[in-house]
């Protein structure tokens, strides 16, 4: 496994090896990301990972500075799981200069996650633009985890004509229903004994959506009352469309219920997909 932090190093490894798929992370490897790995692996001679946190993604107050950086044990585990090349560059490689042309996503940047966390999708797109640039990859994994950046990411690809093909991947789980995430290392004992009523509370949506429910307003507020009873600080519970994460209109089947929420200072994310039989 070859270890590159310099664009231009990475451009002479891969033109040795145009045909690779790309998994870009911000370190702090789980899981998680080993699927993403394995779903990469088998569709191209060569798998690219990068690991860059990205400071424009994060806003003044969050967590940019103690966001976990282990890029010893990463190292470890993208070897482990068989990745060819790791890109690790610094600040100053990736923005040699104040970043002054971003990529603006359309008004899907400033709903649901968006709206909470302003320019957050701005600091993805503009990113993920930039590594894709500099990897040049076939194709890329992102989970579906972080649902509004894969739907970001998709339109972004398509409207800029990007010769890459998104692949979606499906949200790992702990044994309690917990989506893997960096973030969940923030939580207490406590509080990670209380984490998984946020899939709890988007599956009792689901299984309320497939029984045929439709008031979709109803279902949202008691989710919220849910998590806000069990002292959890709700920003979204909220069902949409798959396609556009717009408010469902009626008839549209494939609907997916998103939720994020506080759990003392952590923001945790998750969603679950409802495919309604035609
Ligand atoms: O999902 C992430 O880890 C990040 O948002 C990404 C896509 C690597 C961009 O910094």
């Amino acid at each position: 496994m070859d270890i590159i932090h310099f664009v231009a190093d990475l451009r002479a490894r891969l033109q040795r090896e145009p045909n690779n798929v790309f998994v870009p992370t911000m370190g702090n490897l789980h899981e998680g990301h080993i699927q993403l790995i394995d779903i990469a692996k088998p569709r191209a001679a060569c798998t690219v990972v990068s690991i860059f946190v990205n400071r424009l993604q994060f806003g003044p107050q969050e967590d940019f500075d103690r966001y976990p950086r282990t890029f010893e044990a990463d190292c470890k585990r993208l070897r482990d799981a068989g990745v060819n090349v790791v890109f690790a560059p610094d600040e100053k490689e990736i923005y040699p200069e104040p970043q002054t042309f971003l990529v603006e996503p359309s008004d899907l940047q400033h709903i649901l996650d968006g709206a909470a966390r302003p320019g957050h999708f701005r600091g993805v797109a503009t990113v993920v633009l930039k590594l894709f640039n500099m990897v040049s990859p076939h194709s890329a994994i992102f989970g579906k985890k972080d649902y509004q950046q894969y739907i970001v990411l998709r339109d972004m690809v398509r409207q800029f004509a990007l010769p890459i093909e998104i692949i979606p991947a499906e949200t790992v789980r702990a044994p309690d229903g917990l989506a893997l995430s960096s973030r969940n290392g923030y939580l207490s004992a406590e509080e990670r004994i209380e984490a998984p009523r946020l899939y709890r509370t988007l599956r009792e949506a689901q299984a309320e959506i497939m029984a045929g429910a439709c008031d979709f307003q109803r279902i949202e507020l008691h989710g919220m009352s849910q998590l806000a009873d069990n002292g959890w600080r709700p920003d979204y519970v909220t069902v949409r469309r798959q396609a556009d994460l717009q408010k469902p209109a009626p008839g549209d089947r494939e609907l997916v219920v998103l939720a994020a929420a506080r759990l003392g200072k952590t923001r945790l994310i998750d969603n679950v997909e409802v495919n309604l039989e035609p």
